[in-house]
């Protein structure tokens, strides 16, 4: 029978790489498309990363597979990093090195998963958690924190949603797609939640860690009781911007990082040996360039907040780390520029494509249609021109 599984069948292709291939599409077309629909920094890697992987391949000593978990001196520099600057005990044997935190995430989603457990997934999530819990043929719980609480879910709407099904929680902070933090009181009375309920483990995605304008980046692992409930994830992606060498990690008890282990070994026996020594050097080296482009993204996010502003009818919070706006557009529901009819986020993006030739990405992928998300992983020139292009565009709906 010509059929794909039940599990590939349940879910959707990723809504961001579906977004940017029609924004590729279009400037094939010669159309001056402005992409910010893709989470991907458009910083080069550091140098002194590059040329620690340079010096790896000259070297003729990583050739061969490496060990599932990732080199040893890797996870002990992740080990000392989490230690030091996170405040999380964690040993090298609590690390498992992957392609990337996205084959984490969903490394650990097959080892801990059994069909018709519930994973609590806050809202607006990362498009692939739910997607990555569909594909263990467990549930997703989606429980949805509001724009008027900086998107945050609460303590409160938390519990209500635990049943004795729930195996795990998942949230990203700062978060994808809304740029919302969780302050250390929130992240510890989320934390005095999980510790009511025997067994349940929380899936904590600090990927942003570095991108964060609060001044403070809490792990939950660090507080009393949570090293045991948490597996943390984390990657090199963003604060580095290496989204192409595909280097994440997850720190968890032995037991999960066994499981993943194992996972790992089956799905793709270990992580490119090259892009661990180039981690390995942004790891241990000097933070600089990481500083310098998070004040870049501080500083366009000051400038996409301020022209978001000017446009009527556009309602935002105020992102504190990430680098993402996730505005509500619903007001332009049901308006029409004399041709096409904007009936929900999926039309917005379509007609902000089509007039304005700028990439957004619909948020109904990230659990909320009211609202879309923009990406100022862009230049200032870049983002201004799309912001203007957006404001005209939408002048004209009526
Ligand atoms: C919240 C979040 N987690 C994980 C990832 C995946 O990161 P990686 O490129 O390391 O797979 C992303 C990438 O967009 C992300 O936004």
């Amino acid at each position: 029978m010509n059929k794909l599984s039940n599990r590939i069948e349940a879910i959707q292709e990723s809504a961001t790489l579906a977004m940017a291939a029609k924004a590729r599409e279009f400037k094939t077309r010669g159309i001056d498309v402005i992409g910010l629909s893709l989470g991907e920094p458009d910083f080069k890697t550091p140098l002194h990363i590059c040329e620690a992987a340079k010096k790896a391949i000259d070297e003729g000593k990583y050739f061969a597979y490496p060990p599932v978990a990732g080199y040893p001196d890797l996870r002990e520099a992740l080990a000392n990093k989490y230690q030091k600057e996170n405040n999380v005990p964690y040993k090298a044997e609590n690390f498992v090195v992957s392609n990337g935190a996205k084959q984490s995430i969903a490394n650990t989603m097959l080892a801990l998963l059994n069909p018709g457990d519930e994973v609590i997934v806050f809202s607006p999530y990362w498009v692939s958690y739910d997607a990555l819990v569909r594909l263990t043929e467990a549930t997703p719980v989606i429980v949805k924190g509001g724009i008027e609480n900086d998107f945050k879910v609460t303590p409160g709407q938390l519990e209500a949603a635990i049943t004795p099904k729930t195996k795990a929680i998942i949230f990203s902070s700062p978060c994808n797609p809304t740029g919302s933090v969780f302050s250390r009181k929130e992240l510890h009375d989320i934390a005095a939640v999980v510790l009511k309920y025997p067994g349940l483990l929380v899936i904590a995605d600090e990927i942003y860690e570095h991108i964060n304008f609060t001044g403070e980046q809490v792990s939950i692992a660090s507080f009393p009781g949570m090293l045991d409930r948490t597996i943390t994830v984390n990657g090199f992606a963003k604060g580095f911007a290496m989204t192409g060498w595909r280097v994440g990690y997850i720190a968890a008890p032995k037991w999960i990082a066994d499981g993943c282990n194992k996972v790992q070994g089956q799905i793709t026996s270990a992580n490119c040996s090259i892009a661990q020594r180039a981690a390995l050097a942004a790891i241990t080296g000097d933070l600089g360039p990481t500083h310098k482009m998070v004040e870049e993204y501080r500083s366009r996010r000051e400038l996409v907040y301020n022209l978001l502003k000017e446009i009527p009818g556009i309602k935002t919070n105020y992102p504190e780390g990430a680098f993402y706006f996730f505005p509500d557009v619903s007001s332009y529901f049901g308006k029409s520029d004399g041709n096409f009819t904007i009936k929900d986020g999926d039309d917005f993006c379509m007609y902000m494509l089509e007039k304005g030739h700028v990439a957004l990405v619909p948020g109904g992928a990230f659990g909320d249609d009211n609202c879309i998300r923009l990406s100022y992983a862009a230049s200032e020139k870049d983002l201004k021109e799309a912001l203007k292009r957006m404001k005209t565009a939408l002048a004209e709906l009526h």
